[in-house]
């Protein structure tokens, strides 16, 4: 199988955590446009969905998905979502479509994260994908410098990308997260630095994982 055909297979597999009657969350990528087409085909059983990005909300509009400002919603029962790398643990590398602050806002409304990836996401250790990270434009050099101080990463702007918040995105190559709550924990509270693209506190509780053999799941 493709890795197109994964992605389809793992967006369609989800629909079985779609809660009826509910706000379903959503994320973006690839592998989630692969859901959304899915989730267009019972539409009207669910409330309508609260997105992660302005494509995400986009494609749902043109599909006839009712999407709801975050702000109005207190909790939704379950997030899909994609990711960049994930571990065993169910700790994630995300941010690969620079979405990563909307996303962690979605997956922080939501009970149960289910992640949809082909069976090249899942690593040992994560760091081979270099690690997204949004930052305040004016703090990007200094954050980049603390990388290489603290954990000898090389970060390096993302060219011609501005965040749907404004921001800019860098990417942080030879990194070995080997305790991704640590350094999601020690990231976060740099000066500028919007999000960090580890979701360790924010992990998947379930993988859909695409295989030649079929979907499966892990968690
Ligand atoms: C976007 C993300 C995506 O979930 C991640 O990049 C995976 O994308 P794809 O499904 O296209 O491989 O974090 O910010």
């Amino acid at each position: 199988m493709t890795q197109d055909e994964l992605k389809a297979l793992v967006g369609q597999a989800a629909l079985a955590y779609v809660v009826p009657g509910s706000i379903v969350g959503v994320g973006t990528g690839s592998t989630v446009n692969c859901f959304i087409d899915a989730l267009a085909t019972m539409k009207d059983q669910i409330r309508g969905a609260v997105s992660s990005s302005v494509k995400s909300t986009e494609r749902m509009q043109a599909l006839g998905i009712p999407v709801f400002d975050a702000n109005t919603i207190e909790s939704i029962p379950v997030y899909i979502d994609g990711a960049d790398e994930i571990d065993h643990s169910g700790c994630m590398i995300k941010g690969g479509g620079a979405a990563l602050t909307r996303e962690k806002i979605v997956a922080d409304l939501a009970e149960r994260f289910v992640c949809i990836a082909d069976e090249s996401k899942l690593v040992p250790v994560m760091g081979r994908f270099p690690l997204p990270v949004e930052v305040i434009p004016m703090a990007a050099a200094q954050v980049a410098r603390r990388f290489a101080a603290s954990y000898r990463g090389t970060a390096t702007v993302r060219e011609g990308v501005v965040t749907d918040n404004g921001n800019l995105i860098l990417d942080v190559r030879g990194l070995q997260i080997t305790d991704p709550l640590a350094m999601e924990t020690e990231v976060n509270q740099w000066p500028g630095v919007v999000t960090v693209g580890i979701f360790g506190r924010h992990k998947a509780q379930v993988c859909l994982l695409g295989t030649s053999q079929g979907v499966k799941t892990l968690g």
